[in-house]
């Protein structure tokens, strides 16, 4: 979606997130990619349901109901927002649990000689798992490697996918090069070359800080996002298709299966006052766009389409800034995409001669956050033939960041190096 002539109102979205709005003064957040902060919709539920509701849910007195109904409120207005049914949903304490948790459901599904197929530019949540499965089941793990750039290639793919290979797991984007992978395309190559119809899992949790997708579109089996890095508490969601969830041995008790408000992908429970806070994601989503023109929210989903088209707008602009920047430091190697098509607002890069650790502890000097490292994308740093322990300076965005923190870093690294 583009929204013509509708700039993002910096002054009221930092008016949302409470660490900004107290005038957070000369600290500039570029670390996103790890956790962005959560908005005060999400504060305000989270709040409220642990001051006057935390206590077993949907019993009897009114005080339960009601913690109930917030509960289920929640769940429906996450629903609608990403364009899933609520049945479809799964809340875990992670992304990580929640690949582990679909990898244990699928102990029967995979059998001796069957094929994974799984890449090195994913974070390790959607690798580990699946390579204790095929250790645990006498089957294969097939890497789609990256080529040099660090870029997965379709044609590449179309290469190890074979009539063995029973799932194809992949990230949305990477939260190293930030470089976006085209879930329909893969998803159709792999459908159109395995006729036993491998199931199709996306990591979203990098891509979704910067472009909630509409999960409901996405020709996908399972998707995972964090919402701790989509303005919320800090919890796991992952959609499940119902083909996927008929597949699943049960990870919860057998009794609660196809019982409303359980999933099968979960063996515990999440937090009741985090699954209540989803919907102050949604409302915040809402709040963004009526703000910035929508007059009429319909649909959740549509509002969220309208808000993240403005964000991605923003965040491109200084983005393309830090990269012109960058690049023209000779000293300096960006990795991934040279451009900002095709990326999202997430820059690594090294500095010949100046450790990551020390450009870090510098940009930390200044009262600006960012890390350094392998961010858990193990298998990309060494693919791409980097110290695992230095890595790489990553300067992720988010959209509550403003020109002014841009200029901030940009000036801090020109001192730098
Ligand atoms: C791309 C990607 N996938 C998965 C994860 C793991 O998410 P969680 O911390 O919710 O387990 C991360 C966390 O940084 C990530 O960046």
């Amino acid at each position: 979606m583009k929204i013509d002539n509708v700039k993002l109102d910096s002054e009221w979205v930092l008016a949302q997130f409470p660490l900004l709005a107290d005038g957070a003064g000369d600290f500039s957040f570029f670390d996103n990619a790890g956790g962005t902060f959560p908005c005060v919709q999400s504060n305000s539920i989270s709040e409220t349901f642990y001051n006057q509701y935390k206590m077993q849910p949907y019993g009897a007195t009114e005080k339960q109901a009601e913690a109930g109904r917030l509960m289920d409120v929640g769940r429906a207005k996450m629903a609608e927002l990403v364009g899933v049914e609520i049945t479809d949903l799964t809340y875990g304490p992670s992304t990580t649990q929640n690949f582990n948790n679909l990898a244990h459901a699928l102990t029967d599904h995979i059998m001796t000689g069957d094929e994974i197929v799984v890449t090195n530019q994913d974070h390790e949540a959607n690798i580990g798992c699946w390579e204790r499965l095929v250790q645990l089941k006498g089957a294969k793990l097939v890497f789609w490697q990256v080529d040099a750039g660090g870029e997965l290639q379709l044609d590449d793919l179309r290469q190890i996918l074979s009539g063995k290979t029973k799932i194809v797991s992949f990230t949305h984007s990477s939260n190293i090069i930030g470089s976006i992978n085209n879930v329909n395309e893969i998803a159709d190559l792999v459908v159109d070359t395995c006729a036993q119809k491998p199931l199709i899992f996306a990591d979203g949790v990098s891509y979704a800080p910067h472009n909630l997708p509409d999960i409901g579109k996405l020709n996908v089996d399972a998707y995972c996002f964090s919402t701790y890095k989509t303005f919320g508490t800090h919890m796991g969601i992952m959609y499940a298709s119902k083909r996927l969830t008929k597949l699943a041995r049960a990870q919860c008790h057998f009794f609660n299966i196809g019982v409303k408000n359980y999933s099968v992908f979960d063996a515990a429970g999440p937090d009741h006052a985090a699954i209540a806070s989803l919907a102050g994601i949604a409302d915040y989503y809402a709040d963004f766009a009526r703000h910035h023109g929508m007059n009429d929210v319909k649909n959740l989903n549509d509002a969220r389409a309208f808000a993240c088209a403005i964000m991605h707008e923003a965040e491109t602009a200084l983005l393309s800034e830090l990269l012109a920047f960058l690049a023209a430091k000779p000293n300096v190697t960006i990795y991934g995409r040279s451009g900002v098509a095709g990326r999202e607002a997430n820059v690594a890069f090294r500095v010949e001669g100046v450790s990551s650790q020390s450009i870090v502890a510098a940009l930390g000097a200044n009262n600006i956050g960012a890390k350094y490292g392998h961010f858990y994308a193990y298998r990309l740093i060494q693919a791409l033939g980097l110290d695992l322990d230095d890595g790489v300076v990553r300067l992720s965005y988010a959209h509550y960041l403003t020109k002014a923190d841009n200029d901030r870093l940009i000036a801090a690294l020109d001192e730098i190096f």
